[in-house]
């Protein structure tokens, strides 16, 4: 089924909902993509903080080659700077192009793990995965339909209904969370599950634990240089915002069903704090999600 309501319609694809235009490639990353047992994939459900981690993945990653006076993020959107696997507006994410990359390859996606190859799972590929509380997370994706496009307004109460039925991209969000989280019990030194409000309470915390898992932790010489905070810096929320390449000037197009889709690279940079959802949500809204997440994580140990 497709349904309308958000700037793009969705259609449910293998009990995921994935923007329409978008479903011939997000179909073919299943079958055609071709994990590698070093890949390192940052998952997210989409507005939990993907650029974040992106940003901050990648510039601990490469921090022997890149300078942060002199860094690819300067002029390069994180979106662009870790590929999106199976879509090649992000990042050149296009599955031919992942082939030609050298190993091992820092890839990222909004897919729920049923939709990527069970190799991911069995080559031991390690996981990076961000959720976000669901509130905040639902406030996100409504501005964000509302600074893309150029339709007709996304209402808060019927969006806010849409996404308590599962009907979101890449949703439902409890599928999502749930089963990056039972991967992360079933293949614990191999998937870190991270959330945004850990990274925003502690940042440098989640950046040294994070250049662990990737491989390359922080030396006594680094930490002497103070070197994590200043990564941490530079992939401050402030900091990212107002490099030239996410600046709000500057639009960008995505590919859409007949044309492109515009948006501001500043959308994706709006406010960054934790607990916004109380500036927009009503108290029965917050009521009735809170119930959802309560019931849908019930007995998975996950608690929002
Ligand atoms: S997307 O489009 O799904 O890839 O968006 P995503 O990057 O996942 O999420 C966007 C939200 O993350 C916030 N953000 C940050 N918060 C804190 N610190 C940093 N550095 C940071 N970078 C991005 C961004 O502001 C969006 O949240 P909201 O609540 O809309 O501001």
């Amino acid at each position: 089924p497709t349904r309308e309501g958000w700037m793009t319609p969705l259609t449910l694809y293998n009990q995921c909902w994935l923007r329409s235009h978008t479903l011939g490639k997000f179909m073919a990353v299943r079958d055609n993509f071709k994990p590698r047992g070093d890949d390192i994939i940052l998952a997210t459900h989409p507005k939990s903080g993907t650029n974040w981690l992106k940003a901050l993945a990648f510039t601990i990653f490469n921090r022997s080659r890149c300078s942060l006076s002199d860094h690819p993020l300067l002029t390069t959107h994180p979106q662009m700077a870790v590929p999106f696997i199976g879509f090649s507006s992000t990042g050149g994410g296009d599955l031919d192009h992942l082939e030609t990359l050298p190993s091992p390859r820092l890839l990222s996606t909004h897919l729920p793990l049923s939709l990527l190859p069970p190799a991911v799972s069995t080559l031991g590929c390690r996981v990076v995965y961000l959720c976000r509380e669901p509130k905040d997370a639902f406030v996100s994706r409504w501005h964000f339909e509302n600074m893309i496009g150029t339709g007709a307004p996304v209402g808060l109460d019927a969006a806010f209904a849409m996404f308590c039925e599962g009907c979101s991209p890449f949703g439902p969000f409890w599928e999502h969370y749930l089963q990056y989280w039972k991967e992360s019990s079933a293949r614990p030194r191999e998937v870190m599950f991270l959330r945004y409000e850990q990274m925003a309470s502690d940042t440098l915390e989640v950046a040294r634990k994070l250049a662990s898992f990737l491989g390359v932790p922080f030396t006594q010489e680094e930490d002497d240089r103070g070197v994590a905070q200043q990564v941490v810096s530079f992939c401050s929320f402030d900091s990212l915002r107002n490099f030239q390449a996410n600046k709000a000037s500057d639009s960008d197009g995505v590919e859409a069903a007949g044309g492109k889709l515009f948006f501001q690279r500043s959308s994706v940079f709006r406010k960054g704090k934790v607990g916004d959802w109380a500036n927009h949500m009503s108290k029965e809204m917050a009521e009735k999600m809170d119930r959802l997440v309560e019931d849908k994580f019930k007995g998975s140990g996950l608690v929002f």
